[in-house]
């Protein structure tokens, strides 16, 4: 693993091709400027998915010296006609389905873009002869499920996925136990959803055929990512951004289970700058949890929302949804020492700048 804490961001590299597919969604956009600053080329391909991308129209946020084909991963010619053309020498793979919840029904939708659609970019690679250099993906807190939780006794367990049966009876914990941040490298991967047996599938796929062709794989499991320029349109994803609009509309925010949920939200900057340091710099084999190493219940992040807009307290509805975990939260000790990055922005500040941003967008797009 090679590691650098000095990173010389954004040199021009004329010579370099970047490709960037799910390019024009929230994470393309945001790294977009930095990658166009730091590559001579860099090449967007996005099928502009309706469910994020209502108007099917070039995002205003991704840089205009991005070139976007609009294209789907999951189709050979698409690739056939990109690789006939150019040569991407650094690859981000960020194209996907997002949807948690959603992959409990829609599974074979996710298993499509996740799976085989990174199957089928690394069959178009070899069957142009245009292996590149790099490829960074965008993996996710989902590939370890509950995680570790350590007993009274003071022993780790993995005591697996909570059933249905548990959390209609309102058991949210594992009795006698407390969950454990993760740790990549360390902590065990059990997925609870098929977005995250498709990511952990996506990490498998590339892991083995970057360690046949020679080619350097860095691997960032991003945790809850929010901020300026997520999709407003999605329901599927953005809890942060739907909160925000629900208290701009003077509702009181439900909470699923009882609101005691912790999750560690890390700021749409923090994550680019994640990214960009091992796309940008000559980075291998780092495999790390990106997040800011804390985490805030649900019902406090609700409760920080709802003072900013004045809304009427969130209200604890007892809900659930199967194959959501109970918490997630990450050490920083891998992007540390293998990024030489932590993040910046604590949660607070990120809200406040998430809201000030919604709150100049349009108010068809903030409607609920
Ligand atoms: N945002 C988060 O909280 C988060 C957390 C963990 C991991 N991730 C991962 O980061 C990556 C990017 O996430 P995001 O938040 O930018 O999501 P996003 O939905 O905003 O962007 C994904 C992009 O992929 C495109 N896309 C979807 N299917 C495609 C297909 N078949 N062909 C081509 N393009 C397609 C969409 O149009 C969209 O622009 C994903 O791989 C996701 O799994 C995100």
């Amino acid at each position: 693993m090679s590691n650098s804490s000095s990173v010389s961001m954004e040199r021009p590299d004329p010579f370099t091709t970047c490709l960037v597919t799910g390019g024009a969604g929230f994470i393309g956009c945001a790294i977009s400027a930095r990658l166009a600053q730091a590559f001579g080329r860099v090449i967007a391909v996005d099928n502009l998915h309706p469910q994020i991308h209502p108007t099917r129209k070039r995002p205003e946020a991704l840089d205009p010296a991005v070139q976007l084909v609009q294209a789907d991963v999951t189709e050979p010619d698409t690739w056939d006609r990109l690789l006939g053309e150019f040569w991407p020498q650094v690859v981000i793979h960020l194209a996907a389905e997002t949807g948690t919840g959603q992959s409990l029904t829609e599974g074979s939708r996710h298993a499509l873009v996740n799976v085989v659609g990174t199957t089928q970019m690394l069959d178009g690679f070899a069957r142009h002869q245009a292996l590149p250099r790099r490829i960074v993906l965008s993996s996710s807190r989902a590939v370890y499920g509950e995680g570790a939780w350590r007993d009274s006794a003071g022993a780790e367990r993995y005591p697996g996925q909570r059933s249905d049966r548990m959390l209609a009876a309102a058991e949210w914990d594992f009795p006698g136990m407390i969950s454990e941040s993760f740790v990549a490298g360390r902590t065990q991967t059990h997925p609870t959803s098929i977005y995250g047996a498709t990511k952990l599938a996506q990490e498998h796929v590339l892991s083995s055929w970057t360690r046949s062709f020679n080619v350097a794989l860095n691997v960032l499991r991003l945790q809850n990512v929010y901020g300026p320029g997520q999709s407003l349109s999605n329901p599927y994803t953005g809890i942060v951004s739907l909160f925000a609009r629900m208290a701009k509309a003077g509702k009181s925010i439900p909470l699923y289970e009882d609101g005691a949920m912790r999750r560690d939200f890390v700021f749409i900057t923090d994550v680019a700058d994640a990214i960009i340091r091992c796309s940008v710099d000559e980075m291998s084999g780092v495999l790390a949890d990106v997040g800011t190493g804390a985490s805030i219940s649900i019902a406090e992040l609700a409760h920080e929302i709802a003072v900013i807009y004045g809304a009427p307290a969130p209200h604890v509805t007892g809900q659930y949804r199967n194959g959501d975990v109970r918490h997630a939260a990450c050490s920083d000790a891998s992007a540390r020492a293998g990024l030489g990055w932590s993040a910046k922005v604590p949660v607070r500040e990120g809200v406040r700048q998430l809201c000030a941003w919604i709150d100049q967008q349009p108010s068809e797009l903030t409607k609920l």
